[in-house]
């Protein structure tokens, strides 16, 4: 069967070029590598407060995306440990990477 190749390959092409959420960010996984999940869990309170409760409080406010977006880009002062320090920037790797960060968080 001399055709197979040119068959099968473009297949392999499609495959390979289907956007499988392949631009989508995986939330989780890039905050568990920018080191924000050592003091936020999904539910329960760590140094930090839980995903959960921080998405109830931020849906109950009016500019609550801009209030999150605001606490996720400028640093403010945390108390860790009764120590004050920094709360960690969120580092995006491309455009949108931090309204999806919003909208996961919001989503809990
Ligand atoms: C060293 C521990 C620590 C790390 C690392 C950390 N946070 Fe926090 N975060 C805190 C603490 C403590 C607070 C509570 C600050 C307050 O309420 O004054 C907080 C607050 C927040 C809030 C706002 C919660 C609220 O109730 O207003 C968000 C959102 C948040 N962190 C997200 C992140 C993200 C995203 C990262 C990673 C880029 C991250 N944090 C990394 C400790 C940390």
């Amino acid at each position: 069967m001399r055709l197979t190749p040119f068959l099968i390959t473009p297949l392999f092409v499609a495959l390979s070029l289907t956007p499988v959420d392949a631009q989508a960010l995986n939330v989780q996984k890039e905050l568990q590598k920018q080191g924000c999940l050592k003091c936020h869990a999904i539910s329960r309170q760590k140094d930090g407060p839980s995903i959960k409760e921080t998405a109830k409080k931020y849906r109950e406010l009016e500019n609550g995306k801009e209030a999150l977006r605001a606490h996720l880009t400028s640093a403010p002062e945390i108390e860790v440990d009764g120590k004050k320090e920094k709360h960690k920037m969120f580092e995006p790797k491309s455009d949108g990477d931090l309204d999806e960060v919003i909208e996961w968080i919001l989503s809990h």
